[in-house]
Parts: structure tokens; sequence; C-alpha cells
């Protein structure tokens, strides 16, 4: 009877413009798909977007009668998050361990009326879909925007400037200057260029003009206002083929949609000056995996860094973990932790329970945390349409 209350206060029509009800504020069941967090989530609590720190809200559920399930079993049939969102009415998800809500997840569950990415990026959502089925994607936007600019900026550095390679010199019990320095450069002097200047790639810029770069572009079909341009000397490039044409460091700081699937693909790395460097941190599949990795073969990129793949976990024998440009270096590629630092995980913990009480109380949630509203788009940041 309570779901039933639920889908009817849904579907009023004053409800479709980012007003929610629950219908009340007990029994809905909550399924979180989250990371193993194993011995380092028992030692620090502050891990919360584990499977074992549930992100924080188990009591706080429970104690208002909502039932929270929790795994990070999520392939196949047979997981749990394939049978227990059968009937799930919210999820809540991370980009770092993705449960993928593919069409055939919305067909089968059937009450669904929310997903919460706990993070920031909803490309694991068919969001289409989410649209056609009125369910309402939110994200805790601006989260963990400032950690993952840091990461960039610390991959620009390690590239440009060869460090992995020096590290493990030393680790061997080697010492060869020359080696290493026949690959380092400064990142002052550089022109820099970001695709995609919202959040992340406005801070980026914000946090290299210090470095004294030749010039600082982007590529972005929403320009960035006035004055934060001015404020960074940016100057931006209608397209994403001349970007890349004129930058010596390109770092990647757009959603993935229909049309950043695969951007950067063999053609687009021959249009790349020779020798640049490439970052990252937004998402694997904007990278044709097997392009990047000939690419940085052949030494048309010098280097290549970031956290994301393009299925996560990575499988053992992706390219990306063991490829190197020729002269044995040029790869900076972690596991999906920029955007996951403890910091970030409290900003990312408190906005999930943010959005989920706002939800509760029939509250209208923070325009920027809504990426798509009940039966349609609320960001412009998921390509033109
Ligand atoms: P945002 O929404 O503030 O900015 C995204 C920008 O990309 C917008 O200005 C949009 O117009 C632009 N854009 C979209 N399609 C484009 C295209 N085809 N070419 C050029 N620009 C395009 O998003 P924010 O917060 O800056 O995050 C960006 C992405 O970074 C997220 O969607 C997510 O995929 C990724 N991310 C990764 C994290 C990590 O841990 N590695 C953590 C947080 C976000």
């Amino acid at each position: 009877m309570f779901r039933s209350a639920i889908r009817t206060s849904l579907s009023k029509p004053q409800v479709a413009s980012q007003r929610f009800s629950s219908g009340g504020s007990r029994g809905l069941k909550i399924l979180a798909i989250l990371y193993r967090g194993g011995d380092a989530a028992k030692q620090e609590p502050r891990l919360l977007g584990t499977v074992e720190n549930e992100l924080g809200l188990r009591s706080w559920l429970e104690s208002q009668g909502h039932e929270y399930i929790v795994s990070d079993d999520k392939e196949g049939p047979n997981s749990v998050f394939q049978k227990q969102i059968q009937d799930a009415d919210i999820l809540i998800t991370t980009p770092f361990h993705p449960g993928y809500v593919t069409p055939e997840v919305f067909n089968k569950a059937k009450n669904l009326k929310v997903c919460v990415t706990a993070g920031v990026g909803s490309d694991h959502i068919n969001l289409n879909t989410a649209i056609d089925k009125k369910v309402q994607v939110l994200e805790v936007t601006g989260s963990n925007v400032t950690s993952v600019a840091e990461h960039v900026v610390m991959n620009m550095l390690l590239l440009v400037r060869n460090f992995v390679p020096a590290h493990e010199m030393i680790e061997r019990g080697d010492w060869d200057v020359s080696q290493v320095a026949r690959n380092a450069f400064d990142l002052e002097g550089k022109v820099i260029g970001t695709i995609g200047a919202g959040r992340i790639g406005h801070r980026v810029l914000q946090r290299v003009l210090p470095f004294n770069p030749k010039e600082l572009v982007y590529y972005d079909y929403n320009p960035l206002p006035e004055e934060a341009a001015k404020a960074v000397g940016a100057r931006r490039i209608d397209t994403v083929e001349e970007l890349v044409s004129q930058c010596d460091v390109v770092t990647v700081n757009c959603p993935l949609h229909e049309g950043t699937r695969g951007l950067i693909n063999a053609d687009l790395l021959k249009k790349f000056k020779p020798g640049a460097w490439l970052v990252n941190t937004a998402r694997g599949a904007i990278c044709d995996k097997f392009a990047v990795a000939d690419a940085l073969k052949s030494g048309q990129l010098r280097g290549y860094a970031g956290d994301v793949w393009d299925v996560q976990p990575a499988p053992k024998d992706h390219p990306w973990r063991a490829m190197k440009n020729p002269l044995g270096g040029g790869n900076g590629m972690v596991p999906h932790y920029s955007g996951t630092t403890l910091d970030a995980q409290q900003r990312y913990a408190a906005g999930t329970k943010s959005i989920l009480e706002k939800y509760f109380q029939g509250k209208e949630q923070e325009p920027a945390n809504v990426i798509v509203g009940i039966g349609k788009w609320a960001t412009k940041a998921y390509g033109q349409r």
C-alpha cells in the first residue's frame, strides 16, 4: 500500500518539477552498491564509501524504518545488485564501483524512483532510459571536484617531469640521472588545454596558472563565464581537433555521454602534437584504450595518466596497466581514487544523506544535484541536445 502511495504521489504533475514526495518517510527499500574496503575499511572508518562503512547511513535509515541493503556484488544475473534492484525504491551507487543501470536493469526495477550517485558522474546509469522511466538521477555535485583537479595537476607534473621511471629506478637500487632526465621537462612554458571546462576543468586551469604556462586553452560547448575565463586567461577553441593540435598537455574533464564515448580515438590522436601528454580522470571510455596504448608505444603520446578505466575494476590484462613509451616510461595509471580521498568521502557521504533527507521530506533538491529530473534532462553537461 505504501509503495502504491509513492507511485501515485510521484505521478502528480506538481512533483515533476524536482519536488519529491516519498508519500511518507517510512518503509522504503534502499540498495547501495559500494566497493569492498576489507581490512583498510575496518581500520579506517573514514573510508565511508565502502561496503563496510555504508556511507555512514545505516543507523539513520533504519531508525526511520527503511530497509538498507549494501553490497559490492554487482556482476551477473545472480548478483545481489541484479536481485535486489527488482523491488528497490532507491539505488545508491558510486562511480568507483558502479552498479551499471542498463535498460534491462531498468526494466527489472519496477519500484525504482531515484538513483543517487555518491560522487560525481552518472554515466553508469542509462540516462535516456531513466528519463523514459521517470526515474530521477541525482548526484553530489561538486563533492570531489577539488580532489580530482589536484590529481590532474599531479598527473601533469609526474608525466612532464618523468617521475614514475625515476622513482622506479631508485626502488630498483639503480642511479642513472641521464636515463630519466632525457625525457623530463618543465610544465612552465607549455600550452595546456582542457576538454570540458566545468567545475573540474576550471579548477585545473586555476591550479596550473601559477606554473606560468605559455597558454591555457579550453574546448567546451558551454563557455566559461566571462569573468572566470578572464581570471585564468583561458582562450576558448572551437573544435576538439584544433585544441589537441595546439596543446603540449591535454586533460579530459567532460562527462561520458554519446558525444564523448571514444572521442579520443586513433584519428584524433594523430592530430595531437607529437610527444604530447594526455591526462584523463574523467571516464575511461572517452578514450579508445587500444589507440591510446598504440600512441604511447609509438611515441605519438609521450605519456598518459589518469585513474578511470572503461570497465571497473579493470581486468588484469587491460593494456593501460603496463603500456609504456619508447623510453620505458609515460604511464601514470592508478585505480579510480582521485575523487575518493578521505576528504571527498566525507563530503559525498554527507551529500548523499542530504539528498535522501530532502527526498523523504518531499523537499526540492539542490538544482545542481539533479542530472535527470522526472522525465527530463536537468543538466546541460551531458551533451548538446
Ligand atoms: P561539470 O558538469 O561541472 O562540467 C562538465 C563540463 O563538460 C561541462 O561544462 C560540459 O559542457 C562539458 N562537456 C560536455 N560534453 C563535452 C564535449 N563533448 N566536449 C567538451 N566539453 C564537454 O562536471 P565536473 O564536476 O567538472 O565533472 C566532470 C566529469 O569528471 C564527471 O562527469 C565525471 O565523469 C568525472 N569525474 C571523475 C572523478 C574521479 O574520481 N576520477 C570524480 C568526479 C568527476
